[in-house]
Parts: structure tokens; C-alpha cells; sequence
């Protein structure tokens, strides 16, 4: 019997996984279990939870004193992760396991019975395992797709306790989980198309402006004109996705435990909160750990805030910092950690509560006072980071009947794809990633505009009383739209089209 054994295995700190080492030592003595190394709760019930699965399985819990230690011991684990480390100490000091699984990592929970449980967090903790070298990884079979995406490891899928102790001593063929072919776009069913949007000529177009820059647009009309409806169809005319964007966004929604597909996530997230989401549910944190929040598990795609002034306003300002950054740090009992959420914004709302303030076919029976407290509950710097504002006025009738067949996704992607090109050339040397996010001391750089559009810009920004953070972004706007022009220099039109999108502050806001 060993004395001293030694089980590697994972946590999680931000999005990147780190090793931990779970060692167990036993003594002559009376039988008990210790555990050191700053265990939260859940890894003291760990304890438990292996004692009970290994004899409710018939196997022999060692009649010695073991000590177990978690290192590093300066950083809180959290969770269940640790029971299968564990157990495999604990079997092979009870002489279950008897050869020394070299090379070898392990994560996992325990059930009562024996069965393993899935976790959050498998495939970072598999990419630190490949990165120090590790050959082989055991996790849970339901985590077994998400690990198998990491090349150059052996990942195994483990059912229960039994089939790993014949798994490792050699009892039984091991055969490494085979990684699941990428399966683009929905196979079955239904999938939005902007072609079934009839007309919206002006909405589609500053939708395509919205998607070729990575800007936050804002959607403002009438009930049923179709808001909803075009918000949707966004994902189908943004740019394919990266392998690294696969793999950053793929990360977070396993550290979330929201990945629901076998292995990468190779579609751009669309994700959609209701209106009750709270900060946290939006920003990211809890009490039982940190996890990402809405604006992380949309990284690299579309967060889309329906009914924005439902929203309350603690969770709408949670969101400000965020969308400038594009990460957000989370601080809880001195632990804090930073989620990337490289976001596009998207949001709907009804101009009053009865929602037809300002158009022509209904009459509005809100009061002023309601209308005002209404569009109130959107803060100006919150509405001022919405690069795009834009009026969708309900469907004509004579367009909803026509048979004319709208412009498909795909042509409309071309062009997005087409103005990615050029912000992909531009910003080679930079860590900037599309026009919206273009910094400061970038911004004279990369937006050369003529005198012609500086007399634009000028008159536009005195007459519409535009604040400093709105004319940088006008200018953002202007650059993409003159990049789906195929202009290096910014034009006066383009100039033009860029400032009608920040009129509709004026026109609700400041009427
Ligand atoms: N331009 C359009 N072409 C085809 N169908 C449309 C169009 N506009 C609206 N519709 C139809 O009307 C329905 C309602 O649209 P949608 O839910 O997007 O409206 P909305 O603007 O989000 O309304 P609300 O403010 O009430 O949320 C859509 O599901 C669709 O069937
Ligand atoms: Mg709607
Ligand atoms: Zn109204």
C-alpha cells in the first residue's frame, strides 16, 4: 500500500483553468479523513460524498488516518470537481487501483451511488491539462464532448466509480472520446432569414450597418411593427466565428454549465434575458461562486434587451462599464474575477407605455408625464452608447401583401463580410477588433474624414447638442458605412447617414 499518493486535477479562475494537486497521505491510526488546503463547503461534503459512492460500490476505504492536502492552498476551490481525485487516491491507498496513473488528470462529481456527475468548467481545465502536458483526462461523460473539442490529450468518459477502477487498471479497452464533427447552423426546423422581413427598408439597412461594425443599435417603434422580429435575424449576417472565438465563447458557457451543444459553440450567441433579469443575472456573480452573466455568455454575439425600459434600471447600469470594455470584472468576498463579453447590443422598446407616441395610424393615451417617466428609465449615458438609433413604423400594408421577394441573409452577409475585410486590414497591428470599438487615440487615425463632412459633423453636433461620446461614435458609424462603400476617406453622406441615426434622442428624449 502507498503511503503518499499524488492525483492531479483542475479548478477554475476567470475563464482559464489552473492544476490542482490532490495528494492523501495515511497514517497508522484511528480512521478519519482530513482535508487542508482551503476547502470551501462543497469540498469538505466531498468527503462524504466519496465515502458513501465507495462503499455503497463494495470498495475498501483504507482503516488509517489520511490527510488530504489541496495545493495551491493559497487559492479557494470551489465546488464538487475534486470527488474524483479523491477517490482515486483514496483507492488506490485501499489497494483498488493498483497501478499509478501516470500523466493522468481527473475531474468529477460523485453521486451517493457511485455515478459521476457532470461539472462547470471541463474544457478550460482541459486545455491547462494539455498545455502542462497531461496525456490522459477522465471527466464525466457528460463533459466528455466539450473536452474532446481540446486536440493533443486523451480525453476518457467516465459512467461511474467501478468503470473507473477497471479503466485504470486495465481491466477494460481505453478508448478516447472521439471529437464531435462541428455542426454549423441549425440541421432541422426553422431558421430566421431577414428575406421573410417585408420591407423595413431603412431598418434592414441600419441593421447591416449595425452588423458590418459591431455597433449597438436601438430599436424603437409601435407594438408588432417587427422589432422582435428583425433583432433575430441579426445572427444570420454576422461574420462567421474564429476558432479562437469558438473556443473563448465555448469556454465561458462551460464555466457557466450552460452548454447545452456536443463540444464548440460554433454559431454566434444570440442571447435574449427577459426583462426580470437581475444585475447579477445580467453582469455575472451569485453567492454560491462567481459565474458569468448574460453579457458573458454573449460574448462574441448578440445581447438582445427586448422591452429595454422593462429592465431594471440597477440591472441596465450594471451593463455601461462592459460595453465599453468589453470585460467585466466581478468582486465577492474578496475574490474577483474578469469575464471577456465582446458583445454587440441590441435593444427594442415601444416609444410610451401604450406604445404608439409618434405614430401617424393610432392615437397614444399616455399622459406627458407618463411618457416621460417612460423613456426616463433609459439613463443618457446608457442611450448614448447605442451608436444606432433607428424608427421601425409599423409595416405598410401594401409591402406585407406584396410578393416581392426580400433579400436573403446571405447576400446581405456578403457585404458585412465585405466591410469585416477592410477592419480586419486595418486593424492588423491593433488590438482593436471593428470600427465600434475603435479607442481614442485611434480615432484620427483611422477616421480621416474631408472638409466637406467636418462641416457635417460640426453643424451636427452644435444643432443636436451631442456630447462628446456621441460624436465619437457617430464618427465610428460614419467609418463602417463608408467601409461597406468600399471609401478609405469619409464622405459627407456618410457623415449624414451616421447623424440621422442619433436624431431619435431628440425627437423622444429631448422633445
Ligand atoms: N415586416 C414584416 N414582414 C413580415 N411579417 C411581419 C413584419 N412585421 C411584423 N410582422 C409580423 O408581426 C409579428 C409581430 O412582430 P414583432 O413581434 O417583431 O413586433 P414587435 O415590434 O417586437 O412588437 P412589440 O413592441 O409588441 O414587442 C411578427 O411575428 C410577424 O409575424
Ligand atoms: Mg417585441
Ligand atoms: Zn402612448
Amino acid at each position: 500500500m502507498d503511503m503518499v499518493v499524488k492525483t492531479a486535477s483542475f479548478g477554475i479562475s476567470g475563464i482559464d483553468g489552473y492544476l490542482v494537486e490532490v495528494e492523501a497521505a495515511a497514517v497508522k491510526g484511528f480512521p478519519r479523513i482530513d482535508l487542508v488546503g482551503l476547502p470551501d463547503a462543497a469540498v469538505k461534503e466531498s468527503k462524504d460524498r466519496v465515502t458513501n459512492a465507495l462503499s455503497s460500490c463494495g470498495l475498501t476505504i483504507p482503516e488509517s488516518h489520511i490527510t488530504f492536502n489541496l495545493a495551491p492552498a493559497d487559492i479557494k476551490k470551489e465546488g464538487p470537481i475534486y470527488d474524483l481525485p479523491i477517490a482515486v487516491n483514496l483507492m488506490r491507498l485501499g489497494g483498488t487501483i493498483r497501478v499509478e496513473p501516470k500523466d493522468c488528470a481527473f475531474v468529477g462529481e460523485l453521486s451517493l451511488n457511485g455515478e459521476v456527475r457532470g461539472v462547470n468548467g471541463v474544457l478550460p481545465m482541459t486545455i491547462k491539462a494539455r498545455e502542462l502536458g497531461y496525456r490522459r483526462m477522465f471527466v464525466p461523460l457528460s463533459n466528455s464532448a466539450e473536452a474532446a473539442v481540446v486536440d493533443g490529450i486523451e480525453i476518457y468518459a467516465v459512467k461511474d466509480i467501478l468503470a473507473l477502477r477497471d479503466m485504470l487498471n486495465g481491466l477494460v479497452p481505453l478508448v478516447p472520446v472521439k471529437p464531435a464533427q462541428t455542426k454549423k447552423h441549425a440541421e432541422n426546423g426553422f431558421v430566421p432569414d431577414f428575406s421573410q422581413v417585408k420591407g423595413q427598408y431603412e431598418a434592414k439597412r441600419a441593421l447591416e450597418i449595425a452588423a458590418a461594425g459591431s455597433h449597438n443599435i436601438l430599436l424603437i417603434g409601435p407594438p408588432g411593427s417587427g422589432k422582435s422580429m428583425l433583432a433575430k435575424r441579426i445572427p444570420s449576417i454576422l461574420p462567421d466565428m474564429s476558432f479562437e472565438e469558438m473556443i473563448e465563447t465555448t469556454k465561458i458557457h462551460s464555466i457557466a454549465g450552460s452548454l447545452h451543444s456536443d463540444g464548440l459553440i460554433d454559431v454566434r450567441p444570440f442571447r435574449s434575458p427577459h426583462h426580470s433579469v437581475t444585475a447579477v443575472g445580467l453582469g455575472g456573480g451569485g453567492s454560491n461562486g462567481i459565474r458569468p452573466g448574460e453579457v458573458s455568455l454573449a460574448h462574441n454575439g448578440v445581447l438582445f434587451l427586448d422591452e429595454l425600459p422593462e429592465f431594471m434600471r440597477s440591472a441596465l447600469e450594471v451593463l455601461r462599464q462592459p460595453i465599453e470594455d468589453s470585460r467585466i470584472t466581478i468582486s465577492r468576498a474578496g475574490q474577483s474575477c474578469t469575464y471577456p463579453c465582446s458583445i454587440m447590443v441590441v435593444a427594442a422598446m415601444n416609444p410610451c407605455p401604450c406604445g404608439y407616441f409618434g405614430d401617424d395610424t393610432h392615437r397614444c393615451t399616455c399622459s406627458q408625464h407618463k411618457i416621460r417617466s417612460y423613456l426616463n428609465k433609459i439613463s443618457g449615458p446608457l442611450l448614448d452608447r447605442f451608436d444606432i438609433h433607428i424608427e421601425v413604423p409599423p409595416v405598410k400594408f401594401d409591402e406585407l401583401r406584396s410578393d416581392e421577394v426580400a433579400e436573403c441573409s446571405a447576400e446581405i452577409k456578403k457585404r458585412v463580410d465585405a466591410a469585416r475585410e477592410i477592419q480586419r486590414e486595418r486593424f492588423k497591428n491593433s488590438k482593436t477588433t471593428s470600427n465600434s470599438r475603435i479607442n481614442a487615440a485611434e480615432l484620427s487615425k483611422f477616421c480621416l474624414i474631408d472638409k466637406e463632412a467636418e462641416n457635417v459633423l460640426r453643424s451636427a453636433f452644435e444643432k443636436l447638442s451631442m456630447t462628446a461620446r456621441a460624436y465619437d461614435r457617430v464618427l465610428k458609424v460614419a467609418r463602417t458605412i463608408a467601409d461597406l462603400d468600399q471609401s478609405v476617406v469619409i464622405r459627407s453622406y456618410h457623415v449624414l447617414e451616421a447623424v440621422q441615426y442619433r436624431s431619435l434622442d431628440r425627437k423622444y428624449w429631448n422633445a
